[in-house]
């Protein structure tokens, strides 16, 4: 089919900020946008529609956005002197959140689209060429988004698929529940699809996405009688696929990790030893203040359960330092916390304020100083823990997915079963495929080993 001559030989630049759920969505404008004639970019300079997929989450994070913007209209105006056009679009949870202060300080975007509402960014496209103003769509569309997102391109042999959609826990610091919308789950049809048509393409390892992934639930496919699937039941599924060797999940909530999900855990092997489990503090006066839901022992019980079902499992988290409110005993309660656990690996921020949640409007703020010397106490500790989950790999043999190659010639890099980067000297021929690899070398944040030529001739 020819296009029309003006829809052929575009390009597109498109920066990702943020979580999974932002790379996945960003894949699949992409993929949305090809059939229209565009490619990929690989600068803002030489496209001809730049978009920039956004993050709410902290303060950071949003103001980011500003500055890329200001950079664009620089890029912009010197492209209209050379007589060419640039289509500047705002996507994901800034757009959502910020629609119309975006269009204010920002009046060079063109386009300004939801997380649920990206499918429509063709139509979007129409408007905007059109020049009748800027275009801003906010709809949560998130059914209408998945059924339009029919087709889907592997890059690699790892690839994320988003089976859940929003939150609806409204933890007082978080604007996850206003960005992105209430809970949805995907049909285990439509993801086994996704999922099959990925594995055919050579994908071996799929990281199921959701913003509370463990919330998923649905009715079994069409043809099943009985009650509705939770997650453990979709990862047996999902694992019966051909040419999946390797599932794992990311963000569980420590409320939704149910029996049949730690089941699953411990009796699929293609379930990874990883779980991701943010708690974000120990203190059960800021657990409750955060509205999560649960207390320190809660989580504690939970990791218990989940250990022994799966006694190799890397347990990883989130947390967050200075919420209003939090005392050195509270925030001691955080150290006495993770110590307990004792994390593979984990992330920790400081407290951001967000315009519109409970959090931002709560007495006590705690001063920025006295967050920074937290956030270094906490990290310190996470960084023993991490250093030393790493060293115990040291002389064990595990099966590394090979995924891209390194720096050095010659060299591969893939991912343990703990998802710890692992680099060896291998033949590209190996790219895509899992083998042993005996762990000789460790540094803070990768593994190198050798592969396990004994092992290999036996397999
Ligand atoms: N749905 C996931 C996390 C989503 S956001 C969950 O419930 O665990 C990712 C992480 O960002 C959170 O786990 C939290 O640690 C952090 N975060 C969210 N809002 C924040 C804020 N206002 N300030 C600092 N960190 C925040
Ligand atoms: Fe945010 Fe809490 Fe929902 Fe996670 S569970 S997305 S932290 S509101
Ligand atoms: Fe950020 Fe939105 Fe993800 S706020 S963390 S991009 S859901």
């Amino acid at each position: 089919m020819t296009k029309p001559a003006q829809e052929q030989g575009k390009s597109v630049f498109i920066r990702t900020y943020g979580c999974q759920m932002n790379v996945y969505d960003s894949e699949r404008m992409a993929g949305l946008l090809k059939p229209l004639g565009y490619g990929v970019a690989d600068a803002p300079e030489d496209a001809d529609l730049v978009i920039l997929n956004t993050c709410h989450i902290r303060e950071k994070a949003a103001e980011k956005v500003y500055s890329e913007l200001g950079r664009l209209k620089q890029i912009k105006t010197a492209k209209k002197t050379a007589g060419e056009e640039l289509t500047i679009a705002v996507a994901g949870c800034v757009a959502q959140a910020e629609g119309p202060e975006i269009k204010a300080r920002a009046p060079q975007v063109d386009i300004t689209v939801g997380p649920q509402a990206y499918h429509r960014l063709p139509e979007l496209l129409a408007k905007a060429a059109r020049k009748d103003g800027a275009v801003l769509e906010t709809d949560f569309a998130v059914e209408e988004k998945f059924d339009r997102l029919a087709d889907r391109k592997a890059d690699g042999p790892t690839a994320f698929v988003t089976i859940q959609e929003g939150c609806d826990k409204f933890c007082t610091f978080c604007v996850v529940p206003y960005t992105r919308g209430a809970e949805v789950s995907r049909s285990v049809d439509q993801i086994t699809d996704e999922v099959r048509l990925l594995a055919g393409q050579g994908v071996k390892e799929i990281t199921l996405l959701g913003q509370n992934v463990n919330a998923w639930r649905h009715a079994p496919p069409a043809g099943d009688a009985g009650d509705d699937w939770g997650l453990g039941e979709l990862c047996r599924h999902l694992a019966k696929i051909d040419g999946i060797e390797r599932l794992r999940f990311t963000t569980s909530h420590p409320r939704d990790m149910d029996d049949g999900l730690i089941a699953a855990l411990g009796e699929e092997e293609k379930l990874m030893p990883y779980l991701h489990l943010p708690v974000q503090a120990g203190s059960d006066q800021i657990l409750k203040t955060m509205n999560r839901g649960h207390t320190a022992e809660d989580y504690l019980r939970q990791i218990e359960r989940i250990r022994a079902a799966r006694p190799d499992i890397a347990i990883s988290g989130d947390f967050i330092v200075g919420f209003p409110g939090e005392t050195d005993e509270d925030f001691q309660a955080t150290l006495d916390l993770v110590t307990e656990v004792e994390y593979a690996s984990a992330f920790s921020f400081k407290y951001s304020r967000r315009p519109g949640t409970p959090g931002s409007v709560m007495q006590k703020q705690v001063p920025e100083a006295l967050k920074d010397e937290r956030l270094s106490l906490l990290q310190a500790l996470l960084d023993v823990q991490r250093r030393s989950f790493n060293d115990a790999q040291r002389g064990r043999t595990l099966p590394v997915l090979f995924e891209k190659t390194g720096r050095h010639e010659g060299q591969l890099v893939g991912r343990s079963p703990y998802l710890q980067s692992v680099h060896v000297t291998a033949p590209k021929s190996m790219l895509g495929s899992i083998a042993p690899v005996k762990i000789k070398g460790v540094t803070p944040n990768a593994l190198a080993g050798e592969l396990d030529k004994r092992r290999e001739a036996a397999a």
